[in-house]
């Protein structure tokens, strides 16, 4: 289907061999070193093409095709799966003194003295992957993976193929959301690796590589054949409270016929949970499977309600991890990247080495201060360390091994892009320079525009499948694609004084149309995706959902950004500080961004944001708090406003809805009762937020 007629089979195989070549060494870093480089998406596009080429010119296969081997795990083929509570991630602690910490943090949200019993318990943290299942009357109906936390790919069908996991529930809840990991113990991946190399395919780099893969296969009978194994740990949605308590929980998923894992405990005391977690250590190597820390949760699940959540992790959780690993090896180069925001990055190039089962080519070397501080040279040897999944980093050097003649680092102080300066800021208050060095050539820089354009087309921002970073780069140097706006008139300039798409190199008619198909798709979008896409610096998908969260609707936000007093206004926004409201009135304030917002409006619909449990009376009111409460800490009552929709502000004024005073409220209150703002107590608060 994408045979061009002019195409002699000569050329066929030049390209069938250097594609096979550029593909298996893609399968290798995604499979083996855990390290891909480029998207699932770029991937895909090359294994399109490949395949394509083969329907065309059928003797090339004789030649030994890949297409039958294990590669490929494109996610764009598994339908996507939309979690009803979202699956998120959990935060990491490495000292003794954290677990201190978090018990104190814990203590201090919920208001419990010193005194007062905190249970919590100590699981192991199992080094696979996660995964959701539904379970509906007792029967798995739908499994996940994780995704981005709010939209995983559908492998029911696999997982129905994994033994360890029972296709039917006795007694759980009628829905019953099951979730934890999906791992292969480490007898089950040496025999997994031997079989592979027997039969002359890859081999994996590591038990969690193998576990991925195989779940991840399009065909279930490969995964049938994988031994896969799971133990839950946590739920999703559940159509009835099943336990009081972590602990219980755990035990009920055991009795409804789930894996558990046997080295739960229930901890007393963060000495407890340091006693757990040493004894959980001295196991670590003959557990027989991977585990890469040890998790503490806060027992009781009434509990854990209150706590809630900051950004994507749970507050009333904590991963504990084991020591980073480490490995030496040589720097052989530093290569300067340079971001969307400008900001020069070095990234050390080194002779790959092993460490902890994963092969390591580049790591960071932060920015140019580290590499002052450490004396860092090419040529030297150097510790590198990897912990968990954070990019590599190269901690010191080993100095009797410098090589004589080996200079100091010079930082450039020039974009090795677009060759405008790279500047340090200085920060106005403390008179120092900022650690980043960035390129001002901010609307000439091909750099930041090209990474503004991977960022604006990336997972959480627009999404869009088929536009990986490889595209981008090729499309932005033939001057197809250079604002954001030029995405969504890419069909209709459609070989408009050039070859069409279909005919370039590395593409053909089902791409391209897949590629526009998934374009339009993406006309309509969510507001804080949308807000996040701009690139606008500092604004995260945190902050981007606060915005959203606060405006509602993107029209009303822009004009609020708009505004001449714009700063003062947002950094008003609970949540929002100075610096990212300066960020946002600066990037409104330019008159360049603007006309690119109008070109990009042309093309596309801002969706305002559903509204939060929009039938809670509270929900899209305006609360400030002020004075002191007695029931709860203030980030507490906050976070509950947050959960039932309000919005929380830090000042008043006349959008305020409601203030709740408490001893020691001072001038605030005084401007509500002047605006006529209604004024609550503590107590009618509780009420209130109850439902009453
Ligand atoms: S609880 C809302 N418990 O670690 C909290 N996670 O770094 C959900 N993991 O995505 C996670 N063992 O894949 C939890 N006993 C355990 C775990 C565990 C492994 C993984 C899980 C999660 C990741 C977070």
């Amino acid at each position: 289907m994408t045979k061009r007629p002019s195409q002699s089979v000569a050329l066929a195989r030049a390209e069938h061999a250097r594609l096979g070549a550029e593909i298996a060494a893609h399968d290798r870093r995604y499979y083996q070193d855990d390290a891909p480089t480029v998207s699932d998406a770029d991937y895909d596009a090359l294994r399109r093409r490949y395949e394509a080429l083969e329907k065309a010119f059928p003797e090339l296969k004789a030649a030994g095709s890949l297409s039958d081997t294990v590669g490929a795990a494109p996610s764009e083929k598994f339908a996507k799966v939309r979690h009803a509570v979202p699956m998120l991630s959990l935060g990491n602690i490495f000292a003794d003194e954290d677990v201190e910490e978090f018990c104190a943090r814990v203590r201090r949200f919920l208001g419990l003295s010193d005194d007062m019993a905190l249970a919590m318990t100590a699981e192991p943290k199992i080094d696979g992957l996660s995964c959701t299942l539904r379970y509906e009357d007792g029967a798995l109906v739908r499994a996940a993976t994780r995704g981005d936390g709010y939209e995983g790919e559908d492998v029911t069908a696999n997982v129905r193929t994994i033994d360890a996991i029972p296709n039917h529930l006795a007694g759980a809840p009628s829905v019953f959301e099951a979730r934890g990991e999906v791992y292969m113990r480490h007898a089950d991946f040496r025999a997994l690796n031997a079989r592979q190399a027997e039969a002359g395919k890859p081999t994996f780099a590591n038990p969690r590589n193998a576990a991925a893969g195989s779940l991840r296969q399009l065909d279930p009978r490969i995964t049938a054949g994988r031994p896969l194994a799971f133990f839950a740990y946590a739920w999703g949605e559940v159509s009835e409270a099943f336990a009081a308590t972590q602990f219980e929980a755990i035990a009920a998923m055991g009795r409804f016929g789930l894996p558990t894992n046997p080295l739960t405990r229930l901890c007393r005391s963060a000495a407890e949970m340091l006693a757990q977690y040493r004894a959980v250590e001295a196991q670590r190597a003959s557990l027989g499977y991977d585990i890469d820390g040890v998790v503490y949760k806060v027992d009781d699940l009434a509990l854990q309600q209150r706590l809630g959540f900051v950004s994507r992790s749970p507050r009333w959780a904590v991963a504990h991890k084991f020591p980073a690993e480490r490995a030496t090896t040589v720097l052989e180069g530093i290569e300067i990247q340079v971001g969307r925001t400008g900001a020069l990055t070095p990234v050390a190039r080194l002779r790959p080495v092993t460490v902890g089962g994963v092969v390591v080519a580049n790591a960071t070397l932060h920015n140019e201060d580290e590499i002052a501080r450490k004396d860092v040279r090419i040529g030297d040897t150097v510790v590198v360390q990897r912990a968990g999944d954070v990019i590599p980093q190269v901690v010191e050097v080993v100095p009797d091994k410098r090589p004589p003649g080996a200079e100091p680092y010079r930082f450039p102080e020039t974009c090795p892009v677009c060759g405008s300066a790279a500047l340090r800021e200085i920060d106005e208050k403390t008179g120092e320079a900022d650690v980043v060095r960035r390129c001002t050539g901010q609307l000439v820089c091909a750099a930041q525009a090209v990474e503004g354009l991977k960022h604006f087309c990336s997972r959480n921002a627009f999404d869009i499948e088929g536009l990986g970073d490889k595209q981008i780069e090729l499309f932005f140097k033939e001057g197809l694609i250079r604002t954001a706006a030029d995405i969504f008139t890419l069909r209709a300039r459609d070989g408009q004084g050039r070859p069409p798409l279909r005919d370039w190199e590395g593409f053909g008619e089902t791409s391209v149309k897949n590629l526009f198909d998934a374009i339009d798709a993406r006309r309509a979008i969510a507001f804080n995706r949308f807000l996040f896409a701009l690139g606008i610096r500092r604004i995260g998908e945190t902050n981007a959902r606060r915005f959203a969260r606060h405006f509602g609707d993107w029209e009303t936000f822009r004009a609020a950004a708009r505004a001449p007093d714009a700063a003062a206004e947002l950094g008003a926004i609970d949540g929002i500080g100075p610096v990212v409201a300066e960020s946002v009135a600066d990037f409104f304030a330019e008159a360049r961004n603007e006309a690119a917002l109008d070109a990009l409006l042309a093309q596309v619909t801002v969706e305002p944001m559903e509204a939060i449990a929009a039938n809670h009376p509270l929900a899209g009111k305006t609360i400030v708090f002020t004075g002191s409460l007695e029931r709860m800490s203030r980030d507490e009552a906050k976070a509950m406003a947050e959960r039932l929709g309000a919005k929380v502000s830090g000042s008043i004024s006349a959008r305020t809805d409601l203030v709740v005073a408490g001893p020691g409220a001072g001038s605030k209150l005084t401007k509500a009762r002047d605006l006529g703002v209604e004024t609550i107590d503590e107590e009618e608060w509780l009420r209130r937020s109850a439902g009453a």
